[in-house]
């Protein structure tokens, strides 16, 4: 059967889109970031997963006021990097996996999570800078990609408890398709930042961290965490950080730290990262 074998927490900083595809990760200001993602990409040679189920929002690339999916799912064959402006990244087109993804959202369905169905959609630097910090500069990625989108740009985003339990029925899914599947979860977004108004430039590394403490514990105390308290602690963005509690919280009560990484200043905002493990 399929298992999710690790989740992965990473933020989606567009300008490390940049820095990679210029090859600026070694110098003063990049390097010290990108140092953080080695002992991943080492990692992630060895674990060879077949499908990453990777948990992102979109930036008004494939979405936007029109239609706004709380929870999307992609069940598509391939995506490709989206045009934000600046052309499309010149990465690899995403290669879905459509029958895991139908299965999952069948299965999520069942489980009374209604979940939008996306067959065909670009994908931004929510979903391709992760990629790119995770596995480097590559002909093809090395995984397939479930894409699943959450709305964390227009007001109501989902709550941390919700995503938490969606995480939950996520591994529900997973383990019931029959194929033996090595299936990671990543949780991309965060960490505290806005981008916007009086409070430009927020950062708040004690309360990243405490974040990234609450993920390592054994109880499921950070899935209450209100949005209020997200707003006010990590700036109007930082909600992007509900992302990772899908990741978390499909991984069961305890879970082992393989690796965790932190580090400001990264462009308007903090890089965060960690690798955990399933704790059975
Ligand atoms: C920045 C960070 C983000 O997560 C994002 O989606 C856009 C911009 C930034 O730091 O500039
Ligand atoms: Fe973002």
């Amino acid at each position: 059967m399929a298992r999710i074998t690790a989740g992965v927490g990473s933020s989606h900083v567009p300008l490390l889109g940049v820095a990679h595809d210029q090859g600026k990760e070694r110098d003063d200001y990049f390097g010290p970031i990108f140092a953080g993602y080695d002992w991943t990409r080492e990692w992630e040679k060895q674990e060879k997963p077949d499908v990453v189920i990777l948990v992102y929002n979109d930036h008004a690339s494939a979405f936007d006021m029109r239609f706004i999916p709380t929870f999307a799912i992609g069940c598509g064959e391939r995506y490709k990097p989206a045009d934000e402006g600046w052309g499309p990244r010149k990465v690899p087109d995403v290669i879905g996996h459509p029958d895991l993804a139908w299965h999952i959202a069948q299965s999520l369905i069942l489980d009374e999570f209604d979940m939008t169905i996306i067959n065909e959609m670009d994908v931004d630097h929510g979903l391709t800078v992760p990629l790119s910090m995770m596995f480097g500069a590559c002909e093809a990625w090395p995984t397939t990609v479930i894409p699943l989108a959450v709305n964390v740009v227009t007001y109501p985003p989902p709550s941390g408890n919700r995503c938490w339990a969606l995480g939950e029925a996520i591994a529900r899914a997973v383990e019931s398709f029959p194929e033996d599947l090595n299936v990671q979860i990543w949780g991309t977004g965060g960490m505290s930042h806005q981008l916007q108004g009086a409070r430009a430039g927020l950062i708040n590394p004690e309360w990243d961290n405490r974040f990234l403490d609450l993920l390592e514990a054994e109880d499921d105390a950070v899935r209450h965490i209100p949005h209020i308290e997200y707003l006010r602690e990590t700036g109007s963005e930082g909600i992007e950080m509900v992302m990772w509690l899908i990741m978390r919280g499909a991984l069961g009560h305890k879970v082992k730290t393989l690796h965790r990484h932190y580090h400001v200043p990264c462009s308007n905002t903090a890089i965060g990262h960690i690798v955990l493990e399933p704790n059975t």
